[in-house]
């Protein structure tokens, strides 16, 4: 990526301040994933600046110009739009790397871009160390358990501070599904799916609750599909999308802004986010899904499950295979992981 400082034609970039600017989010990777992550993001008032770094100046450019035409319409809060570098990129609050490849069909698998990807989070992240950085950094690039978890040990940043939007998506999903068939809103489900983003991902069904019932209980349950079938549908809810338009992009754009919004308001907000785990579930040392309290120092708090006996072998062989591919990385992505804090 080309690290010197571009800026759209229009603005030059500020180069006042060298702190960190508190309602600034970056986005590192334009392609679809961060553009329907950027569109959220201007959709919403607790931003005031956004940052875009994308492999080519040319097309960063046009999104920058095409963003700041919409946050020109009427009755738009205002947002800054800059075409950053990584110097700027430092100084957000947030910065959102969603740079990488994206599953090329149905069958590839997330965890299949991992050798594609590893690369670019590493070289992304190890650029911003550079500069400085040391706010919330959100991964959104697949298989984006593993990457969130090399993105932390090359940033150096504690654990808290490197969040994977992990299975917030699948989530919604799983939510969207049981509203659906249960005909009601999906805010009246209190459902997670936690573990992998990817195919071995669990749907915690023995704590489920639909307007605080337990979804066992609730009227009309009997006529759901079987738990199975419905996990089945989480699970092949992106390669159906891929099938038919060739990538995902408005939920886990809708994902990102949600996790940003909570940081950056300090909401400490109940997330299904991928985060380090630390001897919950029995597992130590590892990016999974997990609902997860997020505020300003990004995950504050991880919040373990009441799992049966199924779910919790489901979260083990998870983690199991999420280690297993870790391992065949190359050493210098082997490192250690960090430790859990904020930075105050
Ligand atoms: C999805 C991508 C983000 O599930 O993995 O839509």
């Amino acid at each position: 990526m080309n690290s010197s400082r571009q800026t759209s034609s229009s603005k030059p970039a500020d180069t006042s301040a060298s702190a960190t600017h508190e309602n600034r989010v970056c986005i590192i990777g334009c392609g679809r994933v961060g553009m329907a992550s950027a569109y959220a993001l201007i959709q919403s008032s607790f931003i005031r600046e956004l940052v875009l770094v994308g492999r080519s100046q040319e097309q960063t450019e046009g999104e920058v110009m095409d963003l700041e035409h919409a946050v020109a319409v009427p009755m738009k809060p205002p947002v800054r739009i800059i075409h950053g570098d990584y110097a700027e990129a430092a100084r957000s609050s947030v910065v959102v790397v969603t740079a990488g490849q994206a599953t090329g069909g149905p069958e590839e698998s997330r965890l299949d871009l991992l050798s594609k990807n590893v690369g670019t989070v590493r070289d992304i992240v190890g650029k911003l160390k550079a500069e400085g950085f040391a706010g919330v950094l959100l991964m959104a690039s697949n298989p984006v358990d593993i990457l969130a978890q090399v993105a932390q040990e090359v940033s150096g940043l504690p654990a808290g501070q490197v969040i994977g939007t992990g299975t917030l998506v699948d989530t919604a999903r799983l939510r969207g599904l049981l509203a659906e068939e249960l005909g009601v809103e999906p805010r009246a489900v209190d459902a997670y799916i936690i573990g992998e983003h990817g195919d071995s991902e669990i749907a915690v069904w023995s704590g489920a609750r639909v307007a605080g019932v337990k979804l066992g209980r609730y009227p009309g349950v009997r006529a759901l599909p079987n738990y199975g079938d419905l996990l089945d549908r989480v699970r092949r809810a992106a390669p159906e999308v891929v099938k038919r338009k060739g990538h995902t992009a408005y939920a886990i754009g809708l994902c990102v802004q949600r996790i940003c919004e909570a940081v950056l308001r300090n909401e400490r907000a109940v997330l299904a986010v991928s985060t380090l785990l630390q001897g919950e579930y029995g597992i130590e040392g590892v990016y999974l899904g997990t609902p997860c309290v997020v505020g300003k120092n990004g995950v504050e708090r991880v919040i373990e499950l009441d799992l049966d006996a199924s779910e919790r072998k489901g979260m083990r062989a998870s983690a199991k295979l999420l280690k297993d591919m870790r391992k065949g990385l190359p050493e210098k992505d082997a490192a250690q992981p960090g430790r859990r804090g904020g930075q105050g």
